[in-house]
């Protein structure tokens, strides 16, 4: 079938809208524009199309929105909250809501998180992050630990820090010679051959962990500030920590004085059945990133949590001054922490994480029905994050994954493609009959496609 035919015939109630000024991010602008998939509005575990058709959503926003879209408590705190205080200056001057999120996060993140750092996006909590493990080590003592390790396939935003240690080189091409220095990758762990249709933690792999000593031989320990991974990585694809692999990484921090952080914009809030997928893998980082499900999607909000040590070794030197020169306009902004607030309770009172935790194995056993369908050639879920792995077309790598994607969104789909990977991130309640609905749809498409 050819790209045009499977181009969905989207006749948009807004016609008249121009398409020209927005210049889309990750997106094929052109082909976009040619023919847009649009949503105008959404609910619950679907959007609706302009031209009204609904459209279930496999991926909760965009790993975001896991307590369900527009969901009515969230929105009626955010509505209560911009009558009230608009907005805060954050500088020198505080509002009680970000003071209450940040206390609330701490306590469901693991012990010894008592501090937290607000950004508006998971790339700034990443570059934040970094920033605070670089600071960290400055004020400790150790100035010469300034080289940072990140991991091939991994993915941190997009900020210069974050394609700096992030492991896509398709956000790195375009600005390789520009790139932070001294930074370092691990080798990525997807390995079709050992680990094909793994279900949750591949049993290989645990040694590719020890590539870092590799790298603490050659750069020395007393250079190295910082590791930073995704716990799993989800924009790469899907890919699980093999079993040990996680706790060697921190074995291998501990003995080196380096800081291990757990990249968590997509991971937290009930993606894998925890608060935090730390917590999961009982291997506890130095520093959290995370973001999208902390408002569940629905005002723009990251966070860094630290540890206790870290924040009190910032806070010397003179009483009056700034102890970390850094932090954004709209850090702590009160409508984000108003649904940040109300996320949580949300999570809490509606018992999702939890949920996610039953609605696994149904997951897991949905997703891998998919084996030996046309095109597939990997499956691999852990939580509810799952991912269907396709084969490339031999000349145009990545144009079966955006076929499927545009076709699923003409039968009512909406399901993420990184090149042929196909991604899923479902409501942390989704039900069985949803799971199947969804992947019956994918699989039709899959035997439909080229
Ligand atoms: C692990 C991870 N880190 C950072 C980011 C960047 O977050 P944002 O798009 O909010 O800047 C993402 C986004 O998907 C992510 O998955």
């Amino acid at each position: 079938m050819s790209l045009e035919a499977l181009n969905d015939p989207i006749s948009h109630a807004d016609s008249a809208l121009n398409l020209n000024a927005y210049w889309m991010p990750f997106t094929a602008n052109r082909a976009f524009k040619d023919n847009p998939r649009m949503i105008e509005s959404a609910d619950g575990f679907y959007y609706t199309a302009t031209d009204g058709r609904k459209i279930l959503d496999t991926l909760s926003g965009l790993w975001t929105s896991g307590a369900g879209h527009c969901h009515p408590k969230i929105v009626k705190a955010v509505q209560k909250q911009v009558a009230k205080l608009d907005y805060a200056v954050s500088f020198q001057i505080g509002h009680p809501g970000a003071f209450e999120l940040a206390e609330r996060l701490t306590k469901l993140a693991p012990e010894g998180f008592d501090h937290c750092f607000f950004t508006n996006s998971g790339s700034e909590a990443v570059d934040t992050a970094l920033k605070i493990a670089l600071g960290y080590h400055q004020v400790t003592g150790n100035p010469t630990r300034t080289h940072l390790v990140g991991r091939e396939k991994s993915y941190h935003g997009v900020n210069f820090g974050g394609i700096s240690v992030g492991g896509l080189s398709a956000t790195r091409k375009m600005f390789s010679g520009s790139l932070l220095p001294n930074t370092h990758h691990l080798p990525h762990t997807h390995n079709l051959e050992q680990n094909a249709y793994s279900r949750g933690q591949p049993k290989w792999g645990a040694h590719l962990a020890d590539e870092l000593e590799r790298i603490i031989t050659l750069q020395d320990a007393s250079n190295i500030a910082a590791v930073i991974v995704e716990p799993v990585a989800g924009s790469a694809g899907v890919l699980v920590p093999p079993v040990d692999y996680l706790r060697k990484l921190r074995e291998i921090c501990d003995r080196h004085g380096i800081l291990l952080i757990f990249d968590e914009v997509i991971t937290a809030f009930g993606r894998v059945g925890a608060a935090f997928a730390c917590q999961r893998f009982d291997v506890i980082p130095d520093i959290i990133t995370t973001a999208k499900g902390l408002t569940n999607g629905m005002i723009p909000m990251g966070a860094v949590l630290v540890r206790k040590e870290i924040y009190d070794a910032f806070m010397n030197g003179p009483e009056y001054a700034i102890e970390f020169f850094h932090g954004y306009t709209y850090s702590g902004h009160p409508v984000a922490a108003a649904a940040g607030l109300a996320t949580l309770d949300v999570y809490e009172e509606e018992g999702l994480f939890e949920c996610a935790r039953e609605n696994e194995k149904i997951f897991e056993d949905a997703i891998h029905s998919l084996q030996g369908t046309r095109h597939v050639i990997d499956i691999r879920n852990i939580g509810l994050m799952g991912a269907i792995e396709l084969e490339p077309r031999e000349d145009d790598p990545g144009v079966r994954g955006y076929e499927v994607h545009k076709q699923c969104f003409a039968e009512g789909l909406l399901v993420r493609n990184g090149m042929d990977i196909l991604m899923f991130s479902p409501f942390l309640r989704f039900t069985q009959d949803l799971f199947e609905k969804a992947f019956d749809i994918v699989t039709n498409v899959l035997k439909k496609i080229d």
